[in-house]
């Protein structure tokens, strides 16, 4: 026993020293991003919310379709946007022709004016009720990949986000792991990405791991308040200040398991809802603020994981606006840092100037994502 985990902790520390002079290699554009997502019937037009991005100096989003008046709206900004095959779309395109088809008309139209930096392929198809898409993923992916490349736009990135239910183990990271039932096809994707040097891309809420066990997580450490006693990995004695960069590093663990060691891991959606139902502990405009008010924090430092300490983690926040037609619990509608009518939910820090009222900016005490910006550029 003794013998086994000495070897266990060995190949953890070896695992982590591997990963991060892998990735430290890895280049990457530093810019904090923001999920748009539109399942509302009271959202602002395209090119109000186009406004709001540059409003707030953020030049990072994602939608979950590829909605035309959005892509057009958003031609001639600066504002790089990744977009979504609908999942229900993601059977047809294990069809060559059919992908190349589906470029042609919902992608290429747009470019170059519109910055359409990456595809994102279905949406946590992994651990979709419907399991038959699972089998459409790999060649979807690979078709649409071979689309752009063809069409000479290798350059956008093909990858898909997957919730945090891929993994059978994620405490202590170092013991992460996927899920056997999917490693067959986890291992087919892992090998494309690594192939064409894309990201891995996560959806992780500790708000959820909160929610279901309040009385064993401490807030502080969920919250990523600084500072907290946090917890050590036994194995690689990492010590973590917080669960989103916990949860980051055991999906950097479970991909080394499958015997990638060039992968990035960055995260397609995180937040916390203000409101919700009263059996969802934690969910309040307090909490919401500070999580995301430590993000942006953590993010203006350049914060990597501790697994990866010099590359800072890409993050995608959720959510840009609450979303009224959202089915579910209460706190599925309140993840937005903003009501549709453009006013803060509260205050996370970012410096706004709402469009529709005669509100102030917020003022010096606060930061923002533009001193934010500047000091990414100086860090050699
Ligand atoms: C915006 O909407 C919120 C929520 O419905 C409301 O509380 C607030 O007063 C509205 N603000 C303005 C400026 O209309």
């Amino acid at each position: 026993m003794e013998a086994f985990i000495s070897t266990m902790t060995i190949t953890y520390i070896f695992l982590a020293l591997f990963l991060s002079s892998d990735i430290g290699s890895i280049p990457h554009v530093k810019s904090l991003g923001i999920n748009y997502g539109q399942v509302a019937n009271n959202l602002p037009q395209p090119d109000k919310v186009l406004e709001l991005l540059s409003t707030l100096k953020l030049t990072k989003t994602r939608i979950y379709d590829t909605n035309p008046q959005i892509l057009s709206s958003f031609a001639n900004s600066n504002i790089e946007i990744i977009v979504t095959v609908e999942n229900e779309v993601l059977s047809q395109l294990d069809d060559p022709q059919q992908a190349l088809q589906w470029v042609n008309s919902h992608i290429i139209p747009y470019l170059p004016e519109t910055k359409i930096t990456g595809i994102q392929v279905g949406n946590e198809v992994f651990t979709d009720d419907d399991d038959t898409l699972l089998q459409h993923l790999v060649p979807a992916v690979i078709n649409i990949h071979n689309a752009l490349s063809r069409l000479g736009y290798s350059n956008i990135q093909v990858s898909t986000p997957s919730s945090l239910a891929v993994l059978q183990n994620s405490y202590p990271p170092s013991a992460g792991s996927f899920k056997s039932e999917i490693n067959g096809i986890m291992y087919q994707f892992l090998n494309f990405l690594s192939t064409t040097k894309t990201p891995f891309w996560i959806n992780a809420y500790p708000f959820f791991a909160y929610e279901d066990d309040p009385s064993t997580i401490p807030l502080d450490y969920v919250l990523g308040n600084n500072p907290n006693e946090g917890m050590v990995d036994p194995y690689t004695k990492l010590h973590y200040d917080n669960m989103l960069y916990a949860m980051v590093d055991a999906v950097y663990f479970a991909i080394a398991k499958m015997g990638f060691r060039n992968i990035e891991v960055r995260v397609s959606e995180t937040g916390w809802p203000s409101k919700g139902d009263t059996n969802e502990v934690g969910a309040s405009p307090q909490n919401a603020a500070t999580y995301n008010r430590n993000l942006l924090r953590r993010q203006m430092a350049n914060e990597g994981t501790p697994l990866n300490p010099r590359i800072r983690l890409e993050v995608y926040l959720f959510a840009l606006f609450n979303e009224d037609m959202k089915p579910g619990p209460t706190s599925e509608r309140n993840y937005g840092l903003f009501q549709p009518n453009e006013s803060m939910t509260y205050n996370v820090g970012l410096t706004s100037v709402s469009t529709t009222s005669t509100s102030t900016p917020s003022s010096s005490a606060s930061f923002t994502l533009d001193s934010s910006a500047t000091k990414t550029k100086v860090k050699p």
